[in-house]
């Protein structure tokens, strides 16, 4: 698991929070279960929504077409949109704003000399950037699957894609009678403004020029940085989500997080705030429902089970008896099951 992008942001930006008061419109719930019974312990009572973490990236490299389509079709609730931005500020969907971790960027020596060290909150860095490319030159890349545990079959393949081709492929399942959600996260969003590539506008008339609310495809916008939440929320009504780093990462970091005074729509949970080691779980969940907050938890993976859980399912049905309202899932086929069994 990397803590990276969420550490970096938030030791960026955490000084700067400042509460806001936030009313969005219409909180979205998993499409396919509003007729639910209020039989599950989530703020809402209905179905926990399972949201297909950089879309179905367990099976194929992440944050691909196939990775989301795949997701799509496993049923999943929302697709999981990562988005840093290109040198000429076209939003891509990419988890990290370096590059080698998940493309062949590396293996391309007309980029050799794009690599370049940076100072970053979690100290120097030597990689290649996003932002030092334009969209043109990200799309003679490939991506690839960054887990070493997973099939690298699919690599050197697939395109790296833009947040406009991933909104078009919500479009085509809304089309096709299959809405599949929105759950859009901004990375790094103030060291994007540094440089003057500020992403909340981006993000907003991205959303406003593909038609997404008309075409009743639900959204969350979500992040680790708190001012860059604030901000979107000055110009938007969409429901946030704040990040938040686990434990003890947290603690590490001097980061605190405040339920009580906490103003987006939810949070989105490292999934430590919830497990336990032993087994059992703890309040978070209730303490969050208490404030109002939706609690969306991060991240359950079938080849990476937390300790003191048997496997993912076990994770699953933990968090779901717990009262999770969305999870995370790096393989959708079985948060759905799971989710669906409950
Ligand atoms: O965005 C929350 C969840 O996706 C976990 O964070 O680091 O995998 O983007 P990350
Ligand atoms: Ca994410």
């Amino acid at each position: 698991m990397k803590y990276a992008t969420a550490i970096a942001a938030l030791m960026l930006a955490a000084c700067n929070a400042a509460p806001v008061a936030v009313a969005p419109e219409e909180v979205p719930t998993s499409p396919a279960v509003t007729e639910a019974a209020k039989t599950f312990a989530t703020l809402s009572g209905e179905k926990p929504i399972i949201i297909a973490h950089r879309g179905a990236s367990g099976l194929y490299p992440e944050h691909t077409i196939l990775a989301y389509e795949t997701a799509i079709a496993q049923g999943a609730d929302f697709i999981e949109p990562d988005l840093v931005m290109t040198k000429d500020g076209v939003l891509i969907t990419r988890h990290d704003p370096y590059l080698s971790d998940t493309t062949n960027v590396a293996d391309h020596p007309e980029f050799a000399d794009r690599k370049k060290k940076r100072t970053t909150p979690m100290g120097e860095m030597e990689d290649w950037w996003a932002d030092d490319f334009t969209l043109a030159e990200i799309k003679t890349l490939k991506a690839r699957q960054q887990f070493p545990a997973r099939t690298m079959e699919f690599n050197d393949q697939l395109d790296i894609v833009t947040f406009d081709e991933i909104m078009d492929v919500a479009l085509k399942a809304a089309a096709e009678g299959k809405t599949v959600g929105l759950h859009i996260e901004a990375k790094w969003p103030s060291y994007y403004a540094s440089v003057g590539l500020d992403m909340v506008d981006p993000i907003i008339s991205a959303l406003k020029a593909k038609g997404i609310e008309e075409a009743g495809i639900p959204i969350f916008i979500q992040c680790f940085e708190p001012p860059f939440l604030e901000a979107f929320s000055k110009k938007s009504d969409l429901p946030t989500i704040q990040n938040m780093v686990g434990p003890p990462y947290n603690k590490m970091l001097g980061l605190e997080y405040d339920l009580e005074t906490m103003p987006t729509t939810g949070v989105g949970a490292e999934k430590s705030f919830i497990l336990n080691e032993d087994g059992t779980t703890t309040d978070f969940v209730d303490r969050a429902h208490a404030r109002g907050l939706l609690v969306h938890v991060y991240t359950v993976r079938d080849d990476q089970p937390l300790k003191g859980y048997a496997n993912a399912e076990a994770e699953l049905n933990a968090l779901i008896k717990a009262g999770a309202d969305g999870i995370w899932v790096d393989y959708p086929e079985t948060g759905v099951a799971v989710r669906d069994a409950n």
